[in-house]
């Protein structure tokens, strides 16, 4: 089947790609994922946090991706690059964000093999992530060839509250 969506990488964000990156967030956050932020997410609080990530963006500190589809902005993934100096060969991926009209359709899939380009591309050859214990995200990356390092019990709050086990992932990349 041929996806509905096309991904592409951003270097400057305008107003409307925050509104909806907003979206992605508030619709992710409002379906239950633990992204960073608690429930109910307001409308202000998830277009600061794209406002921040626009402009490390627009400083290179960051990769961000996106994927778009008929509707408009339909998912989205970050590569932390900025690291310390010991550490130039790595980056975080951060921020996988699938909106629940496009899930399942394998786009979750299509951003991460895109930001595992991208990181190449960066010059990074070490990514880490981490993701709820035993949730969607965590299946995805398993599924994907990254290699579980261990979970920490407690690590975060689900967004409607209860702790939750975060499980740390990791990748090599070979260009
Ligand atoms: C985790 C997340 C990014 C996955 O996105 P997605 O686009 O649904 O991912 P994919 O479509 O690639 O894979 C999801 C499932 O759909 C299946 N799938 C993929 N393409 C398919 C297709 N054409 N037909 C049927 N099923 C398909 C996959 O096999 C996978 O199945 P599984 O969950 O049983 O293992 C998404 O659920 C999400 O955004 N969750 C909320 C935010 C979140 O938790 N982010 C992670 C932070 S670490």
């Amino acid at each position: 089947m041929t996806p509905t969506w096309s991904v592409r990488r951003l270097h400057v964000l305008d107003d409307a790609q925050i509104e909806g990156l907003a979206d992605v967030l508030n619709d992710c956050v409002n379906g239950g994922a633990s992204v960073g932020f608690m429930h109910p997410l307001t409308r202000e609080r998830a277009l600061a946090f794209w406002r921040r990530v626009a402009q490390g963006v627009a400083a290179g500190e960051r990769a961000l991706l996106v994927a778009e589809d008929a509707q408009g902005l339909c998912g989205t993934v970050q590569l932390v690059l900025d690291q310390p100096e010991n550490q130039p060969h790595r980056a975080d991926l951060s921020k996988m964000l699938v909106h629940r009209r496009t899930r399942r359709q394998g786009l979750g899939a299509a951003l991460m093999r895109a930001a595992e380009a991208t990181a190449l591309d960066c010059g990074k050859t070490l990514l880490v992530l981490d993701a709820v214990t035993g949730g969607d995200a965590a299946r995805l990356y398993e599924r994907l060839g990254w290699v579980r390092v261990g979970a920490i019990p407690g690590y975060a709050l689900m967004p409607q509250g209860g702790l939750c086990s975060t499980t740390v992932f990791y990748r090599e990349l070979v260009g």
